[in-house]
């Protein structure tokens, strides 16, 4: 898909030229882009743009707000690799960000990324209320109407005792919040920076969730299938105890829902103009291996 390579390269070079701005202690800036700068596959930024470029957003304030995304993923990743939460010593197949800081400048680096996100939205040229619409719906998802208490019902889920029925439930919370919501506002908050009607912007912003469930589905299958290699993190969930939807339903069952899912995203995006990247998007979420 060559609009994605394009898109790819605009974000990384977004990325780049912020990384640029003077920051001090230049330590501390090294830290706080070293997660950013280190790739990932741009999920989240690649959903921003073609949502914008679907309802006709300039692309310059769509890369402000997919750039934004991908800081406050990347934070979303160094604290969750802390020794205090997951404890993992690989990232986008390097050390983690602590493993290289320390823990307290990787803390540090993760809340520099999140308000700084916030902060260039506003720096794009966006209309104020567009601005408004995008930071009040982008920091309910990362917060607390999304990854920050998913993250949280995640740990404490690992401590406590459940019946199955409430192990159904409360997976299904972990990953509606944990992951699902920042995806979901990803297409939401590009879209955003375009014009979609009200039927446009719903179907879209189910698709965001289908895909978003899906998504962190697939994620926990490889942390057993996959290879490490490949996915450039080290497999903890078994060690960490880690609520995950084969644990729940087994692999086989995690893999179907998961298909199911992407179905159900494909079929609400049905009938809207230019969505074939997004269809292909659903797709790749349950079909890749990293
Ligand atoms: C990993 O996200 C964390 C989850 C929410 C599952 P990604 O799999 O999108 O990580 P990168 O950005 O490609 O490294
Ligand atoms: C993390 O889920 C979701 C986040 C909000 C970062 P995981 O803990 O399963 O993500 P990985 O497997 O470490 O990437
Ligand atoms: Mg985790
Ligand atoms: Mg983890
Ligand atoms: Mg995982």
């Amino acid at each position: 898909m060559k609009i994605l390579k394009q898109y790819r390269e605009d974000v990384d070079k977004f990325i780049e030229n912020l990384s640029q701005n003077r920051i001090f202690p230049k330590t501390f800036k090294e830290a706080m882009f070293y997660t950013p700068k280190s790739g990932g596959k741009r999920i989240r930024a690649m959903l921003v743009m073609l949502a914008g470029s679907m309802f006709g957003a300039k692309k310059e304030d769509t890369l402000h707000v997919a750039s934004s995304i991908e800081l406050i993923h990347a934070y979303s990743l160094i604290h969750d690799d802390l020794p205090a939460m997951d404890d993992d010593d690989f990232r986008r197949g390097q050390p983690s960000n602590h493993k290289v800081f320390g823990e307290a400048i990787a803390i540090l680096a993760g809340d520099a990324l999140n308000t700084y996100a916030f902060d260039l939205i506003l720096d794009s040229a966006l209309p104020d209320e567009k601005k408004v619409k995008i930071i009040k719906i982008l920091s309910h998802a990362a917060g607390v109407g999304g990854m920050v208490v998913g993250q949280a019902a995640d740990i404490l889920s690992s401590e406590s005792k459940l019946t199955d029925r409430k192990k159904r439930w409360l997976v299904n919370f972990i990953h509606k919040h944990k992951t699902a919501k920042l995806i979901q506002t990803s297409v939401e908050c590009g879209a955003l920076c375009g014009n979609p009607n009200k039927d446009e912007f719903e179907k879209i912003s189910k698709y965001g969730l289908y895909i978003g469930v899906a998504f962190q589905i697939i994620d926990d299958c490889l942390d057993i299938v996959g290879d490490e290699k490949k996915l450039g993190k080290k497999k903890v969930d078994e060690i960490n105890n880690t609520l995950t939807y084969p644990k729940v339903y087994g692999l086989e069952k995690s893999f179907e829902m998961a298909d199911r899912l992407k179905n159900m995203a494909i079929s609400r995006i049905e009938g809207l103009r230019d969505a074939e990247n997004l269809v292909d998007i659903a797709k790749f979420i349950i079909e890749r291996d990293r």
